[in-house]
C-alpha cells in the first residue's frame, strides 16, 4: 500500500507523485494517451521502439492528497493508494480504479484435490495474491476485446488469461489460459464509451476480466514493472490508432504474400514439391507459395539442406519461380548440439547461447534432439541471426516460417532462471525474455531480409509480443480439423486485429486431426478472407491439398481462392491504410458498429475492410444461416440484391456458398484471374460499384520493395455521390498507371480509358 499522495511535481508532461511509501509516475504522451508506471526494474521496453511525444497542454493541481492532471481529452485524478481514475474532458467517469479489496477463490483442499485426481483432473487452485494488481471498476455493460490469440469468444468478459507464450499441443479449447502469443493489450467497451489498457509487462501476467468477481476487472504481475498506458478515444477505431502509435503498425507486405499459400509437415522431396505445384496449375487453382516444413533441413538444423531430399534447391527453386512460385521454409531457434555443425560451434564459440546461472549453455530438446538456445537480446546474436538469413536468400527462398519460438521445449518448460540478455544488454532471466522470445526472433529475422534482400521481409511467426507486427506476419498455431476451431478461427483473427496484429491466419484445414471435405470446403471460405492465407496440415494426418475430395470440393476450393486473387487490390489497399493507421484488414462488425449491440459478440461475421462484411457457414450440415446485417444499406455480393442493414436475415449458404455482403456507397477494386500475383501486367482495374455515397482510397506500387516510403506510389480515390462515379489520382509517384477502368455496377459493365488524373462516370 502506498498510503497518502503527500506531493505531486509536474516537470513538462511528466508528473512524480509522492506517496507515504513510495512514488509513481504519470506521463502524458499525447493528449489522448497517459502512461502511469512505478520502476521497480530498470527495463526498455520491447513493444515501444519509438514513443510518440507530443507537445500538449497539460495543467497539473495538487491539493488535499489529490493530484488533477488535464489534457484536453483526459483528466487524470490520482489519489491515495496509488488509485489513478481517468475521466473524459466533460468529466464523465471512464475507467475508475476499484477501491475494495479482491475477493479471491480459495482452491481446494488436499483432500478434495486429491479426490479429483484420482480421475485424472487437475483440481482447481486458488486465485493468488500477486506483488502487483491494478483493479478497475466493472460498471455493467464492459465488453472486453483484444489480448491477441487467446481462445474461445470475441468478448473476453468473464474470462480470466495468462500471458505466458505456450505450446500446448492439446486441440485448445475455451478454458486455455495461454496460447503461444503474449499481448497484454485490452479495450474496453461500454455503450457510453471506449478505452485501451496496454499493460508494458513481458513477465508472466494475468489477466481477469471479471471472472472472480463482477465489481472488477484486474491484471496483476509478480515480477517486472508496473507499467500501463490508457488510450483515450472517441471511437474503437481511435483506440487502436492510439495502441498503434505506441507499439507501430505492420508494414505494407509484399503482394504475393497475400495470395495463396500450400503447406504441409512435410513436402519432404524435390518431386514431391515440384509434382504439388504442377498439380495446382493444372486444377487452375491460383497459389503463389509452398512452404517446406523441417524435413528439408539435414536432420533438423537449421540454415542447412538436407542434400538427399533436395540434391538442387536453388534450381528447384528457380524453376519453380517461372511458374510463380514461390519458396518459404521454416527456421526454429533451437540449435541441434553437434559438434562440427557451424551454427553450434559459432554460437559456443562467440557466447550466442543462453546458459544456466552457473555458466554452462543451457540444453534443452526441440525437433533436432539436443539443442541450445540463441540469446536474441544480445545485439551481437540478433545480428548473427539476421546474417544468417543471407543462407536463405542465396538459396532464392523468398520468406521465413519461425517455429517453436515460446521458446518450445521437449524436455520441459526452460527453467526461470536461464540466464538471456535484455536488449539493454544486461542479463535477463528466462522469467522476464520468456514473452518476448519471438519477438526478438522475428525481429532478428525481419533485419537480415531487409538487409541482405532488399524486398519487404516476409517472416512468419509462431510466438510474438506486443509489438511485433513491426516484423512479422503471425499464424495461429496448432489448431485442429475440428468444427470448433474453425469457429474460433473468426473472433481469434479479429482479436488478433484488435490487438494491432493485422496480417494472421489460421491453419486452413486444420493442423491436426483428420479434415472432411465440407470442413475444407467451409474453412476456404474464411481463410480466402483471412490475412494470411495458408492451409496447413500435421504429419501423419491425412492429406488436404484442395483436390484431395473430389470433384465438389476441389471446385468450391478454387471458387474462393479465385475470388481471393481478384479482391488482392482491395487487401492490399488495406495495409496500405493500416500502416499508417494501424487499422486491420479483418475487422469484428463492433469495430464500426460499436453502439450496436448485435455487434459485440457477434462471432460469425466479420468484415474485411469497412465495405464488405463476410457471414461463412462455420457448423457441420448448415445449408442456410442467420446474417446480421448493421445499419445503413447491403448489396448481397452474389445476387446484387439490396437490402437494408439494423436487421438479421436468413440467407440460404449450400456448400459452395459463403454469404458476403457490400456496403452500399462502397467501390471494390478487383484484378483480373490469375494464377498467381503477377502473372498478368496488370493495366486495367476491374471496379464494383455499390450505389450509395462512399469515397475510398486505392493504391498501387511495385508490391515489392521499400520505394512507398519515398512516395513511390499512386493513390487513386472512389468517390460516388448522387449516381456519378469519380476516380481520381490523388498522389501519382509510381511510373506504371492504369491505363483504363472497367467498372461494373448491378450487372451492368463498361471500360473507360483513364487519361488524365480524373475520371467522371455516369453510373
Ligand atoms: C509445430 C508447428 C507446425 C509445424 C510443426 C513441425 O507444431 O506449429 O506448424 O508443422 O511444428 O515443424
Amino acid at each position: 500500500m502506498l498510503g497518502k499522495l503527500t506531493a505531486a511535481g509536474q516537470a513538462g508532461q511528466r508528473v512524480c507523485l509522492q506517496y507515504e511509501q513510495g512514488e509513481r509516475r504519470i506521463e502524458i504522451l499525447t493528449d489522448s494517451i497517459i502512461r502511469v508506471y512505478e520502476e521497480r526494474e530498470a527495463q526498455v521496453s520491447k513493444a515501444i521502439e519509438k514513443r510518440p511525444q507530443e507537445e500538449t497542454e497539460t495543467s497539473m493541481e495538487y491539493a488535499d492528497g489529490v493530484c488533477t492532471i488535464k489534457t484536453a481529452r483526459v483528466t487524470v485524478v490520482a489519489g491515495e493508494n496509488g488509485t489513478v481514475d481517468f475521466y473524459d474532458a466533460a468529466g464523465n467517469a471512464v475507467c475508475l480504479d476499484y477501491r475494495g479489496a479482491r475477493r479471491q477463490r480459495t482452491g481446494l483442499s488436499g483432500e478434495e484435490k486429491e479426490l479429483m485426481e484420482q480421475e485424472g483432473h487437475q483440481g482447481a487452485a486458488g486465485n493468488g495474491a500477486h506483488l502487483m494488481e491494478v483493479l478497475k471498476q466493472i460498471e455493467g455493460d464492459e465488453c472486453f476485446y483484444g489480448l491477441g490469440d487467446k481462445t474461445g469468444f470475441l468478448n473476453k468478459r468473464h474470462y480470466a488469461y495468462e500471458m505466458w507464450n505456450s505450446d500446448i499441443p492439446d486441440p485448445q479449447v475455451d478454458s486455455f489460459k495461454s496460447l503461444y502469443k503474449s499481448i497484454p493489450f485490452l479495450i474496453v467497451l461500454k455503450q457510453s464509451c471506449v478505452y485501451g489498457l496496454f499493460f508494458d509487462n513481458t513477465y508472466r501476467t494475468w489477466f481477469d476480466l471479471g471472472k472472480e468477481c463482477g465489481d472488477y476487472f484486474f491484471w496483476a504481475a509478480d515480477q517486472g514493472n508496473l507499467d500501463y498506458y490508457y488510450i483515450a478515444g472517441e471511437k474503437m477505431t481511435d483506440i487502436l490508432t492510439g495502441y498503434a502509435r505506441l507499439t507501430g503498425t505492420a508494414p505494407v507486405p509484399q503482394l504475393w504474400t497475400l495470395g495463396y499459400h500450400q503447406s504441409r509437415w512435410s513436402y519432404k522431396t524435390e518431386a514431391e514439391v515440384r509434382e504439388l505445384a504442377a498439380a495446382f496449375r493444372s486444377h487452375d487453382i491460383p497459389c503463389d507459395t509452398i512452404h517446406l516444413d523441417i524435413d528439408y533441413m539435414e536432420r533438423y538444423k537449421v540454415f542447412t539442406w538436407g542434400r538427399e531430399a533436395f540434391p538442387d534447391p536453388e534450381q528447384m527453386i528457380r524453376d519453380l519461380g517461372k511458374d510463380g512460385f514461390k519458396i518459404v521454409t521454416i527456421i526454429d531457434p533451437g540449435v541441434k548440439v553437434e559438434e562440427g555443425y557451424e551454427m553450434y560451434d559459432e554460437g559456443v564459440r562467440e557466447g550466442y547461447y543462453a546458459t544456466t546461472p552457473e555458466g554452462e549453455i543451457y540444453v534443452n530438446a526441440v525437433w533436432p534432439g539436443d539443442a541450445v538456445y540463441p540469446d536474441f537480446g544480445q545485439e551481437r546474436v540478433q545480428k548473427w541471426w539476421a546474417d544468417k538469413q543471407q543462407f536463405l536468400i542465396d538459396s532464392g527462398v523468398r520468406g521465413v516460417w519461425n517455429d517453436m519460438n515460446e521458446p518450445a521445449s521437449f524436455r520441459g518448460e526452460l527453467p526461470p532462471d536461464v540466464v538471456f540478455t535484455d536488449v539493454d544488454q544486461k542479463k535477463a532471466d528466462h522469467a522476464r525474455m520468456h514473452n518476448v522470445y519471438g519477438h526478438l526472433m522475428s525481429k532478428a529475422a525481419y533485419r537480415g531480409w531487409k538487409e541482405h534482400d532488399g524486398r519487404r521481409p516476409f517472416v512468419i511467426t509462431r510466438a510474438c509480443y506486443a509489438g511485433t507486427q513491426k516484423y512479422s506476419t503471425v499464424w495461429t498455431g496448432d489448431n485442429h480439423s475440428i468444427w470448433a476451431h474453425l469457429q474460433m478461427a473468426i473472433p481469434q483473427l479479429c482479436n488478433l486485429s484488435l490487438s494491432g496484429m493485422p496480417f494472421a491466419g489460421t491453419d486452413i484445414g486444420g493442423f491436426g486431426s483428420d479434415t472432411t471435405p465440407e470442413l475444407l470446403a467451409r474453412w476456404i471460405q474464411v481463410g480466402a478472407f483471412s490475412p494470411l492465407m495458408r492451409n496447413h496440415c500435421a504429419i501423419g494426418c491425412d492429406r488436404q491439398e484442395p483436390w484431395v475430395f473430389g470433384e465438389e470440393i476441389t471446385d468450391i476450393y478454387r471458387k474462393y481462392v479465385k475470388l481471393r486473387y481478384r479482391l488482392l487490390p482491395y487487401l492490399y489497399d488495406q495495409f496500405f491504410t493500416g500502416e499508417k493507421t494501424g487499422l486491420p484488414l479483418m475487422r469484428p462488425l463492433v469495430l464500426h458498429y460499436e453502439k450496436d449491440g448485435n455487434t459485440r459478440n457477434c462471432n460469425d461475421e466479420f468484415l474485411v475492410g469497412e465495405s464488405l462484411l463476410v457471414a461463412p457457414v462455420v457448423e457441420q450440415g448448415a445449408s442456410r444461416r442467420m446474417v446480421y446485417l448493421p445499419e445503413g444499406v447491403w448489396y448481397d455480393y452474389w445476387t446484387k440484391e439490396r437490402l437494408e442493414g439494423g436487421q438479421f436475415l436468413i440467407r440460404e449458404a449450400p456448400l459452395d456458398t459463403c454469404p458476403i455482403y457490400v456496403k452500399a456507397g462502397s467501390v471494390i477494386p478487383n484484378y483480373e484471374d490469375q494464377s498467381y500475383v503477377g502473372e498478368k501486367g496488370i493495366r486495367r482495374l476491374i471496379l464494383d460499384v455499390y450505389p450509395g455515397e462512399g469515397t475510398s482510397s486505392h493504391y498501387q506500387d511495385n508490391g515489392s520493395d521499400f520505394a512507398y516510403r519515398e512516395g513511390e506510389y499512386n493513390e487513386y480515390v472512389f468517390a460516388q455521390k448522387d449516381g456519378v462515379l469519380t476516380v481520381s489520382l490523388s498522389h501519382a509517384g509510381y511510373a506504371k498507371r492504369y491505363e483504363g477502368f472497367r467498372i461494373r455496377c448491378l450487372g451492368k459493365e463498361e471500360d473507360t480509358a483513364f487519361l488524365g488524373d480524373k475520371l467522371t462516370f455516369l453510373l
